[in-house]
């Protein structure tokens, strides 16, 4: 008997005395996660890298030559009047489970801002509405969690009113699960009356804004744009005028920001080409040679890593509601507390199971006329993976007060180097907003400044 008959009988059997775990077997997808068990389990050596692949090729920050220049200043004209058309939606992908992070709660409700302890909802949601005022229009907000978080995060924004955002101007839905599996594929309960899930991934957003009404949603409204970015980035423009436009006038279906690699094994994906095509490339999947290849520069040739900032056409995102076009499975070995055969519930300390995740970037092979803009990772980039170290609470508010000092001192505004800087970003969305902001409008007497 194969595995997958083997599990429908075993579940069958328990779920007659457990409801909600007979509701879940009602609706789990078996042939979905025979999908999953083949691609990850039972022929998982097939190989993850295209047979022909090269660096893939990224726009600069910085305009290299005057037509350049001159393509730059039209595609953020061009960004600006999409915005101000109402054409653009921000998306945040909040379903995961921030495991690494070890808080409890929703990772969107953590305290973060340096100075206010404002958290990362409450970041985007200022900028979106700093945006909104700024070009005089609705930016309405999709924020993906998952069934495991959804609850919480709406109470969540209910009790900080939205900060300050029309609640019929931000939509929370959540994302679809996967049950977990052994190493051998059999389903592991988390009790006797449930099945171990969890979040499909952040590339089951594609199927949640189609199957949440979101997307239908968007097209309502005269949505065109989706721009995609991630819970844990305090830094993140959740909409770039520069990158909507150089995107929407290359008549891209998915876009995306890269950062340079600080050396060839830095762990970011790595951006690559497959002739007219875009994909990703793991750090752990890229062979070693081809990481250490170099220009004549002396450059590394795969230098373009992903921070996960992409921008998405809405009717690119269309295209993966037949279930036609569908993203592969990655086997994550992760540690999952499940009951054994004896009944008694397992807390393991070494990974034993498989969650099955897929990856939204897999959506980039698809994408007609894909680009890519190099972002500044001191400006656009500072993820909250963890509570301390690399990637980390206490680097990302660092990296938050040096922004806020450079983009201070870019403006002529002297400040003294200890103090500690905020900005809030209603006011002051973006950098060149400061552009006329008069050094007497500061306090600059405290150790702490907080510009509102
Ligand atoms: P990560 O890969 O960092 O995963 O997610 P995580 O679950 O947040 O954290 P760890 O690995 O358990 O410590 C990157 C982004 O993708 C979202 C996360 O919320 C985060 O914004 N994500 C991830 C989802 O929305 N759904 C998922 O199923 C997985």
């Amino acid at each position: 008997m194969d595995v997958i008959e083997k599990n429908k009988l075993r579940m069958n059997q328990l779920s007659a005395s457990a409801p909600k775990l007979a509701k879940q077997i009602e609706v789990l997808d078996w042939d979905e996660l025979t999908v999953a068990l083949n691609e990850c389990i039972f022929q998982p050596n097939q190989s993850v890298l295209p047979k022909e692949y090269g660096p893939a090729s990224y726009l600069p920050l910085e305009a290299e030559n005057e037509e350049q220049k001159e393509h730059y200043v039209r595609a953020f004209a061009h960004g600006e009047s999409l915005i101000r058309d109402g054409k653009t939606a921000a998306f945040t992908v909040a379903g995961g489970q921030g495991t690494r992070l070890g808080y409890n709660g929703p990772k969107g409700t953590l305290p973060v801002s340096p100075i206010k302890g404002k958290t990362l909802f409450q970041l985007f949601a200022e900028q979106i509405l700093g945006i909104s005022r700024k070009y005089e229009v609705v930016i309405p907000w999709y924020v993906m969690c998952s069934p495991l978080n959804l609850g919480a995060t709406l109470a969540h924004f209910e009790k900080m009113d939205f900060y300050g955002l029309d609640r019929g101007n931000i939509k929370f839905f959540a994302q679809g699960v996967m049950p977990a599996t052994d190493f051998e594929g059999n389903l592991l309960l988390a009790d006797s009356d449930s099945l171990a899930l969890s979040p499909d991934g952040h590339g089951g957003s594609l199927k949640a804004l189609i199957d949440s009404g979101s997307i239908s949603d968007m097209a309502k409204r005269g949505i065109e744009h989706v721009s995609y970015f991630q819970v844990d980035n305090p830094l993140v423009s959740t909409i770039n005028p520069l990158f909507l436009g150089l995107h929407d006038l290359q008549n891209s279906d998915m876009s995306s920001r890269s950062l340079t690699k600080t050396g060839p094994f830095e762990k970011l994906g790595n951006f690559v080409s497959i002739g007219e095509r875009i994909t990703i490339i793991e750090y752990s999947d890229l062979p070693e040679e081809k990481a250490l290849e170099k220009e004549e520069d002396g450059r590394i040739r795969y230098r373009a890593g992903s921070p996960a900032i992409h921008i998405l056409r809405r009717d690119f995102i269309e295209k993966f509601a037949s279930g036609k076009i569908k993203l592969p499975y990655h086997r994550a070995e992760k540690k999952v507390a499940h009951l054994n055969e004896a009944g008694e519930i397992i807390t393991p300390k070494i990974p034993n199971a498989v969650k099955f995740e897929t990856f939204v970037f897999d959506a980039l092979p698809f994408a007609r006329n894909p680009l890519i803009l190099e972002a500044d990772r001191l400006e656009e980039f500072s993820p909250v993976k963890n509570m301390t170290g690399i990637d980390s609470l206490e680097s990302s508010q660092a990296d938050m007060v040096e922004r806020a000092k450079r983009w201070l001192t870019n403006n002529g505004i002297k400040i003294c180097e200890s103090a500690k800087i905020e900005i809030s970003s209603v006011s002051f969305p973006a950098e060149n907003d400061l552009v006329n902001v008069k050094g007497e409008r500061i306090d600059l007497s405290g150790d702490f400044i907080y510009l509102e």
